[in-house]
């Protein structure tokens, strides 16, 4: 989550009505920049006018609410910039155009504006200058997954071809031996994360070195290994999270994504390499075992952004691939490179029967601004992916799937989640376990099947998070997986109590084990039917909801405070059964039989 409408860019106008704007502050904003629009010229009443409708802190905390305006605005402001383009405007000019609009809207604070802005800049210009037909409403329909806004031909819809056949029967087995596999998601190292600054700093991540300073009697103060509120970690915090997996017997280690921190306005490419080789280097320290690690959306300078194909120069993010095939290859085959260096994923098979295929499903991230330019299928990812389950379908191999944006996140352009999801549903039997990261979230989806809604074919796992980012205690996941058919047996999720642990920095951290799934929740197996069944359950019983619930934040005391209510209650419900952006046929189903349950 989090990172939501957190990392949104210059354009990405989330709009929040703010309450206290008057309807008429709407229209006055709007009229003033469809005069904009009109003359070619800033009108004399604009500052007035956009003074008038603020959007406080928009770019940070991403809140929207239900407005059926935002389309209009977001394509209004756009629109006016690509004309400042069309006019004539060099790259200084426009940036500062685009900063008086940030700023003089309030969207985030002078830096975060300006930082923004920079990074985008040659992206944002290069879709104009190589796209006659760019519009704002074409931009504004993909960042904002608005249908109303009209983008003409551009729907962003495709489907990519799924191998023909049928899911094949499962291999069935009496054995029970499982081994280990340990998931690490979401680390986010933060080289600027500094003790005792503000949690409270308005900006995409708290705790840096360069904002003011916390206090500690008014709670505000940031804590030792980190912070609920908007932190990422240390890399002492890192370390001791490390070192404590490797108290547990595991085979493999799967990392599922975001190296870097949420300093979202101030990336660069030697940062990024920077603190994507330092955490790569620490598990080369921990583990001797394979590490498997995928892209998070955070890994690119600018977040987000993937180039297309065939582009090259300053704005393409090759560099990024480049440099993960180089640190990772002692993990890694050849032919895994050379996928890595196309598009970011891979596949190896570490064991006789069994596969792990990981993705860059960041690819699909509604703010990468590349979709916008060719959003079908990046990078021919979703194609492969299907040969490379056809193929393990021919050798009856099992297979692990691993991707940092989940199918169903909201942050997921929906045509790829839908389509990706075609393809769990076509090979449910071959993949015996899904794996994920990015919401930081410990949570899990059910897959059901397209033609038999009610058979639900498939389970993807996500690893919650090292980084607390936010309101989470620092977690990590441990699967027993059977040896023979590669199931997911069991699993653990492990934390601490992050207010205890920075009461005392001194002592040692106290790391527990949360819960075990199959125990906590009472299931017989984690295969597809048992967790619809104890989704099923959950509608009977709210306390399981509510047990769900505690863990999906690890007991952290600001979840514990806040509790979750039936809202919150039936937004988890409709979470778990959400596999496609858009589908909400399960959620709706979901949510009638939870009130019918009352
Ligand atoms: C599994 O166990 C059942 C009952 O104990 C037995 O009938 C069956 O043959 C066994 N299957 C395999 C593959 O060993
Ligand atoms: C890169 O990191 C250094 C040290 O952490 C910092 O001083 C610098 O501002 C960062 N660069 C950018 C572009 O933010
Ligand atoms: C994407 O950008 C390239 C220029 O780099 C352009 O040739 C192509 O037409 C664009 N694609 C779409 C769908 O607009
Ligand atoms: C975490 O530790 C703090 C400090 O000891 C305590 O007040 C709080 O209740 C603990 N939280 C939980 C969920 O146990
Ligand atoms: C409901 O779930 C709770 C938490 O797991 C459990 O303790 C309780 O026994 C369940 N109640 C029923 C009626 O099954
Ligand atoms: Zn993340
Ligand atoms: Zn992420």
């Amino acid at each position: 989550m989090v990172s939501k409408w957190v990392e949104c860019l210059l354009l990405c106008v989330c709009l929040s009505a703010s309450t206290s704007s008057a309807p008429e502050a709407f229209e006055v904003v709007t009229k003033a920049l469809t005069d904009y629009l009109t003359s070619g010229a800033r009108p004399p009443n604009l500052d007035h006018a956009l003074e008038q409708y603020p959007l406080p802190n928009v770019l940070v905390t991403g809140e929207i609410k239900d407005d059926s305006q935002k389309c209009r605005l977001c394509t209004l402001l756009t629109d006016v910039l690509i004309m400042n383009r069309r006019l004539g405007m060099n790259d200084v000019q426009l940036a500062s155009e685009a900063s008086y609009l940030c700023r003089t809207m309030k969207m985030a604070t002078d830096r975060v504006c300006d930082g923004t802005i920079k990074n985008n800049l040659d992206i944002f210009t290069y879709m104009i200058d190589n796209n006659e037909d760019m519009t704002g409403s074409r931009i504004c329909r993909i960042v904002l997954r608005e249908k109303e806004c009209d983008s003409g031909s551009e729907n962003y819809e495709w489907t990519i071809d799924v191998p023909p056949g049928k899911t094949v029967e499962r291999t069935k087995t009496n054995s029970s031996t499982t081994f280990n596999i340990l998931h690490v998601s979401d680390i986010h190292y933060d080289p600027l994360y500094t003790p005792g600054k503000t949690n409270t700093c308005h900006e995409n991540v708290c705790c840096q070195d360069d904002q003011a300073d916390g206090e500690l009697a008014a709670g505000t103060a940031c804590g030792y290994w980190s912070d609920y509120y908007n932190a990422d970690i240390p890399f002492y915090t890192m370390q001791e999270t490390l070192r404590q997996t490797t108290t547990h017997n595991f085979d493999y280690v799967y990392y599922t994504g975001d190296f870097v921190a949420h300093r979202v306005w101030s990336t660069s490419v030697e940062n990024n390499t920077r603190d994507i080789i330092a955490v790569t280097d620490q598990f080369k320290k921990y583990y001797n075992v394979p590490v498997y690690p995928v892209l998070g959306n955070h890994e690119p300078h600018p977040v987000n952004l993937w180039s297309s194909d065939g582009v090259d120069g300053t704005i393409s993010t090759q560099w990024v691939f480049d440099l993960v095939a180089e640190q990772w290859g002692e993990w890694l085959s050849e032919d895994a490179k050379k996928t890595i260096l196309k598009g970011g994923y891979y596949t190896v098979s570490p064991r006789k029967g069994f596969r792990v295929i990981a993705l860059n499903s960041n690819l699909c991230y509604i703010t990468n601004w590349w979709l916008i330019n060719d959003s079908k299928d990046p990078h021919g990812q979703l194609a492969w992916l299907g040969e490379q389950l056809l193929e393990a379908e021919k050798n009856e191999e099992s297979v692990h799937i691993l991707m940092h944006v989940p199918s169903g996140n909201s942050d997921c352009l929906h045509t790829w989640g839908r389509e990706y999801r075609r393809l769990v549903t076509r090979f449910s039997n071959t993949i015996t376990g899904q794996f994920s990261g990015h919401t930081h979230r410990d949570q899990f989806w059910v897959y059901y099947d397209e033609e038999e809604p009610s058979k639900a074919v498939n389970v993807l796992w996500n690893g919650a998070s090292v980084t607390p980012y936010s309101y989470a205690n620092p977690s990590y996941k441990l699967y027993q997986i059977n040896t023979e058919t590669f199931d997911v047996f069991d699993l653990e999720e492990w934390t601490f109590n992050l207010t205890l642990a920075n009461m005392y920095p001194s002592r040692e951290v106290d790391w527990y084990k949360l819960y075990s799934f199959k125990d906590a929740f009472e299931v017989d197996t984690l295969q597809p039917n048992d967790v619809d069944g104890l989704i099923s359950k959950m509608l009977k019983n709210r306390s399981l909801i509510y047990k769900y619930y505690l863990y999906k934040f690890r007991n952290s005391d600001v979840a514990v405070a806040s509790g979750c209510d039936e809202s919150c209650q039936k937004s988890l419900l409709c979470d778990m059964v959400t596999t496609a952006y858009d589908d909400t046929e399960h959620c709706e189903k979901i949510k009638k039989l939870y009130d019918e349950n009352k």
